[in-house]
Formats: C-alpha cells, structure tokens, sequence
C-alpha cells in the first residue's frame, strides 16, 4: 500500500513538472498577430479569459493587457492555480515579496481588466500602466477558493462569461481541458502537445472541423520558459528555455487555413522523386489494409489522385479545408474507418514479428498501415473536395 502511495507521489510530481513551463512573450505575440492578420477584428469587443495563468507571472496575460485597446477587448481575466511555482519576474506586487529577493508563492486569484488608461500619464498605454493600475486596485484581483482550478464553479462562471479563452493549460490535463472549452460551446487559442493530435477525443473534432492547428509552424517544436528548478536546455538572455513539441489548438479562423496547397501530379511527383533521390521505390504504394494510398510526404501529395491517400501528421500544418476533406487516421483508435479493409488476427501478427525479427513477438499490424509487410509512420487519411482532372497540376 505503501510504495503504491509513493509511486503515486512520485507520479503526480512527474505529472506537475512536465505541465511547469511558461510561453515566451514571443510566440504568444506572433501567433495572435497572425490572427488579425487575417481578421483585424477577431478579438474586438471580446472577454479574453486566459485560465492557467497567474496574472503576475504569465505573459498570456502580459501580451492581453499590454495590448488591451489595440486589440479592443471589452475585458480580460486571469485565474492562477494554487499549486504553480513561480517562474519569471514579470509583474511582481509587493504581496509577493518576502523581503531578501526571496518571493512568496502566489494563492490562487482572478484578476480582471476592463480597461487600460495611461496611469503613469507617460503618453501611451502599456503594461506599466497595468502594473501601476493593478497596484492601485487591490479591488481587481479577488482570492479563489477553489484554489483556481479550471474545472471550480468559479473559474466555470468565469469561463462562461469569456468569448474567447487563450493559454496554454496542462498538458496532463488537456483532454479534459479541451472538452470543458467545446462542452461550453468556446472560442479558443491554445497551446498543446503536438502528440495530442491522434488522441481519440481530439481526432474526431480536427476531421469535423471544430478544431484545427494554429498558425505557427510544427516544425522544431516550441521554446518555453523552464520552471526556475526545473530542468532547460539553453539560456537566452539569462532565460532558462526548454524545447517541447508544442503547436497552437484553435477554432479561430486564420488566413493559413484558407491558403490552397500546391500540388504537382502523380507523374511529375514520380519524376521528381527519381532526380532527387527522396523516394527510391516507386511512389504512392496502396496500403494492404486500407482503401487508400501512401504519400510519405507531404510535398508528395499528388494533384490528380481523386482517392483516399495517407498523409504524414505534419499535413495538419497545411491543411486547407476547402481544398481536402480528413477520413480518418491509420491509428488502431480509429476502428470505425471505413477505409479499413483488413483487420490482422493475432496469429498473423505473431507471424509478422518472426518474419521481420526472427524471433517470437508481436508485431501490432493493427495499429497502422501497412505497406509491403511494414507498418508506416502515423497516417491522416484525406481525400480532395473536388474531383481532380487527370494529369492536371494546382
Ligand atoms: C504549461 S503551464 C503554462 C502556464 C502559463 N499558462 C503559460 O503559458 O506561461 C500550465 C499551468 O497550469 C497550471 N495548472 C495545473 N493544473 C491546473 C488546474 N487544474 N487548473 C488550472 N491551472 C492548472 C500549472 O501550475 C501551470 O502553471
């Protein structure tokens, strides 16, 4: 019973530090930014609740307030956890000071904003103005007594009050996270495990559209703020940075999701494989359990193929809507696909793994496509909206 308990412990402390790190000013600014891009509008005269995020620490919060009337947001919350360290130096209040440059661990509290006025009268309006008028206002931030977990009636009543909810939660809770946001019907800008793509609770709303991804890049992951005990692996400007294979979550529309993928045809697609040397065996095998197509890469998607093909994960960072429809995944927690046309028994998957590893196992062909014998990476399953024109490019 004992170790059990431990190894509970020491589950909840791996859990807890693998949700300790903070969003860089800078990403924050560069995704939202895109997004007015397309729709200068998309936050004018909206409640902004960002509701993983201690006012006083997270740049969530910073970047909303220190950009409040640019944005014209009619006002913004901020609820922070009781369990969150503290991990930069962003807004410290003297409730937080200790004295001897040792700071108190925050309790959790909302703040909320519904208006940014040149309080330092320095000509503009800014996050100084924010700091002095937080400082002033003991009034705006009141103590939760739920200890400001998202899922408390009070951060509830807030979120139900809120347009559009911007953070970057848990990753050990972002399942739940995002059913709470589409249960109470939100609009939402967040951040999240690139691996959560295929869980099966947030697949099905990527194929209906109700979810896609963000605007910045897949590629190369996110750099984050570490937890100030936490492990980093570099230092920018005295920052401790953490890299993690984060990409946005949203149901706010952007300008990427509209841009049409360029596509060559099947036969140029072959021939530009042979000179580069990509692909060394004739493209666009068919999948012995699927009714579809294998495209390794995205680039490789063909113009003129009007059937199902599987498309690396990255795809997602290119998908236009308009121009494809999502069937499904190759993934075994997509049972119900109707591409699947061969389901293994255990017998030929105990078969395959002798055949490939000359030795007794399992070899799970099941839990993807298969081509030639072998499992393919993880596949989304996508067919074009219109009709191709053979040999015709885009
Ligand atoms: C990945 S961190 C990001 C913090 C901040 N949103 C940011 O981007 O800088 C997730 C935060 O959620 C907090 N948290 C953990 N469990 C929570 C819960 N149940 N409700 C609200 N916040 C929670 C953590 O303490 C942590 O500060």
């Amino acid at each position: 019973m004992e170790s059990k308990s431990l190894n509970q412990g020491l589950h909840a402390a791996k859990v807890a530090k693998q949700d300790e790190f903070y969003t860089q000013y800078v990403d924050i600014q560069k995704e939202v930014e895109a997004y007015l891009e397309f729709d200068p509008d998309t936050f004018r005269g909206k409640v902004v609740y960002c509701n993983c995020d201690d006012p006083f620490e997270s740049n969530f919060f910073k970047y909303f307030a220190a950009n409040f009337n640019k944005l014209g947001l009619k006002r913004l919350i901020s609820t922070s956890y009781d369990g969150s360290p503290i991990a930069g130096d962003q807004l410290t209040l003297p409730e937080y000071d200790e004295g001897n440059g040792k700071r108190r661990k925050p309790k959790a509290i909302a703040v909320e904003i519904e208006e940014v006025t040149d309080v330092n009268e320095d000509g503009a309006t800014g996050i100084d103005d924010v700091k002095l008028f937080l400082e002033q206002n003991p009034h705006t931030r009141t103590p939760l007594a739920g200890g400001g977990d998202f899922r408390s009636q009070e951060c509830v009543e807030l979120l139900k009050q809120a347009d559009i909810v911007v953070t970057n939660p848990p990753f050990s809770l972002f399942k739940e996270y995002i059913a709470q946001l589409v249960a109470h019907g939100k609009k939402f800008l967040i951040v999240g495990n690139k691996n959560a793509i295929t869980y099966k609770e947030i697949f099905p709303l990527i194929k209906d559209n109700k979810l896609w991804m963000g605007v910045t890049a897949f590629s190369g992951g996110m750099w984050f703020i570490a937890d100030y005990k936490g492990k980093y692996e570099k230092t920018v400007n005295g920052v401790k940075l953490i890299n993690v294979p984060a990409i946005w979550f949203t149901n706010l529309d952007h300008g990427r999701r509209h841009r049409k993928l360029p596509l060559m045809t099947m036969e140029d697609n072959l021939r530009f494989s042979k000179h580069t040397g990509i692909r060394d065996k004739a493209a666009y095998d068919r999948y012995e359990n699927y009714d579809a197509i294998e495209v390794p890469f995205t680039d490789a998607i063909p113009s003129d193929y009007g059937g199902v093909m599987g498309v690396p994960i990255t795809f997602l960072d290119k998908y236009n809507p308009d121009q494809f429809e999502i069937v499904g995944t190759t993934e075994s927690n997509d049972p119900d696909n109707a591409c699947r046309t061969r389901v293994y028994t255990s017998q030929e998957c105990r078969d395959a793994y002798q055949r490939l590893f000359g030795k007794p196992g399992v070899y799970d062909l099941n839990a993807s496509g298969v081509v030639n014998g072998v499992k393919v990476y993880k596949r989304v399953l996508i067919r074009r909206r219109t009709r191709p024109v053979e040999g015709t490019k885009e």
